[in-house]
């Protein structure tokens, strides 16, 4: 993509298509992208209580998050869901074929952990797996989907997680995934589905978006997500490599899932996660974080709970964004917003050095339609900064640590309006200079 960037007639063509052909399920649910705590990065299949007590996986884990996230203003910034990942069950399912909690580590069990979270005004997520067996080997759903789902109604179950290993033949894939879709509708309780199915399906051939997209409220398309800068810029890739495919069918009930915010845990830096929090922003991403809310620094605590970047990503167009332009290292993506503004981030990929400069013209990343020839420039990362109103010809000159994004807000100035003649000129600017232009 390198120098063919930013032309006119792409960032047209990507910000006018606001229809989304392709219905969502229809459950009400994940009209934004769903925001709480997953335990898996951080916690994973710790299941040593003897050890380990303060981090196995046991319903104390999750009660002490969910006092976290009342206590601490999680929950007021909007996260809501309290999610459990795999190594929660028993290894066996009871004497009428249903799923049960590990009785040694949840005591009160799933039902008991559910009512603690709705008396805080939080929900509470489960795993299963559409295969005979989850990935860590604890007992899958296959030939038990009514069952389980019937099961997680029954609890008080606002979430699943549905993961793809252990299928037999993926072939059944996309069959297991719907068939446990209908079944979490025939419950009559609204449960959020979160699925693997593309990122399994892959493996094999390209999946069927429309039909995922039918089915699922999110759903996870690369690799688990790890604490590093390699994983997280490997997920950014694969999404930006993918934009054509999956960006035009998510929307309000369905969302592509880059997987958890790694965000106050130990692998990267401030920079890296600012990046982070920016891209999974403008990517519409489902903000699930996967850290220790009991003990995590304050400065992280202040980025994920940012309300400017939670606006974003909270926007009620639901348009997820893509990257635009890939160029001297330099990566810069773009958001559309209800507002008819922008969000637009710069990334610095390269990981040496110190800060460089990128000379932003307003001319190439406004939005045609909306036409209005100045905006109003907030700078929500790396710091709160109001830039003001800068008009078509004004260039921002931005500073980006290496690793680091620059994230902008860019919101039309009221009582703009377009002549033909301003457009003509804009046109005629845009044609003009463009190796100037691209040069950067
Ligand atoms: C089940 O699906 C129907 C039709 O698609 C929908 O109207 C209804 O709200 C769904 N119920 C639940 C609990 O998701
Ligand atoms: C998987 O299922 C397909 C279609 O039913 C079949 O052709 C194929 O042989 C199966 N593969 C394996 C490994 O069983
Ligand atoms: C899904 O349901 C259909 C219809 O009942 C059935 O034929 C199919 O085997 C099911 N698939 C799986 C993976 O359970
Ligand atoms: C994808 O799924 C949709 C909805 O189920 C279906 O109408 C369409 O035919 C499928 N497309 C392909 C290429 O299989
Ligand atoms: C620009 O945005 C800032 C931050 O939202 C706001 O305080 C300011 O009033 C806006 N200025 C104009 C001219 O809209």
């Amino acid at each position: 993509m390198t120098g063919s960037i930013l032309s006119a007639f792409n960032i047209i063509v990507g910000i006018c298509t606001f229809i989304f052909p392709v219905r969502a399920l229809d459950n009400g649910l994940a009209l934004t992208p769903t925001m709480g705590w997953l335990h898996w990065e951080r916690f994973m299949c710790n299941t040593d209580c003897d050890a380990d007590p303060h981090n196995c996986i046991s319903e104390k884990l999750y009660m002490e998050m969910a006092d976290a996230m009342v206590k601490d203003g999680w929950k007021d910034a909007g996260y809501e869901y309290v999610c459990i990942d795999d190594c929660w069950p028993s290894r066996d399912r009871d004497s009428e074929g249903r799923l049960q909690a590990d009785p040694k580590r949840f005591p009160g069990g799933i039902k008991k952990l559910a009512d603690y979270m709705h008396s805080k005004g939080l929900k509470l997520g489960i795993y299963a797996d559409v295969g005979t067996m989850t990935c860590a080997g604890y007992p899958g759903s296959l030939g038990h989907y009514d069952t389980d789902a019937q099961t997680f109604a029954e609890w008080g179950v606002d979430l699943l997680k549905f993961d793809g290993c252990n299928m037999p033949n993926w072939t059944l894939l996309a069959g297991g995934y719907i068939n446990m879709s209908v079944a979490l509708n025939k419950t009559g309780r609204s449960i959020l589905y979160s699925c693997e199915w593309p990122l399994y399906e892959w493996q094999f051939h390209q999946p069927n978006y429309t039909a995922i997209r039918q089915t699922c409220n999110h759903w996870r398309n690369s690799a688990d997500v790890f604490d590093s800068w390699s994983s997280v810029t490997g997920i950014v890739d694969w999404t930006a490599d993918h934009q054509d495919l999956i960006v035009p069918v998510a929307g309000p009930g369905g969302w592509n899932d880059p997987d958890m915010l790694v965000i106050g845990n130990f692998g990267l830096s401030r920079d890296q996660q600012e990046t982070q929090m920016a891209l999974w922003a403008i990517m519409a991403a489902p903000l699930l974080m996967s850290n220790d809310l009991r003990a995590i620094d304050p400065q992280s605590q202040r980025l994920l709970q940012n309300r400017h970047i939670i606006a974003i990503s909270q926007d009620p167009l639901g348009k997820q964004g893509t990257r635009k332009a890939k160029v001297n290292g330099f990566e810069v993506w773009q958001r559309p917003l209800s507002t008819g503004g922008l969000a637009l981030a710069v990334t610095n990929r390269q990981e040496i050095g110190g800060p460089r400069h990128f000379p932003l013209t307003l001319a190439t990343v406004l939005v045609w339609r909306s036409c209005y020839h100045q905006c109003n420039v907030t700078q929500i990362l790396p710091q709160y900064r109001e830039l003001g109103v800068q008009n078509l010809f004004s260039k921002l000159q931005l500073s980006v640590n290496p690793t680091g994004t620059t994230l902008l807000l860019l919101s039309p100035v009221p009582a703009m309006s377009c002549t033909r003649l301003q457009a003509k000129k804009w046109l005629r600017y845009l044609s003009k200079d463009r190796a100037q232009r691209t040069a950067l």
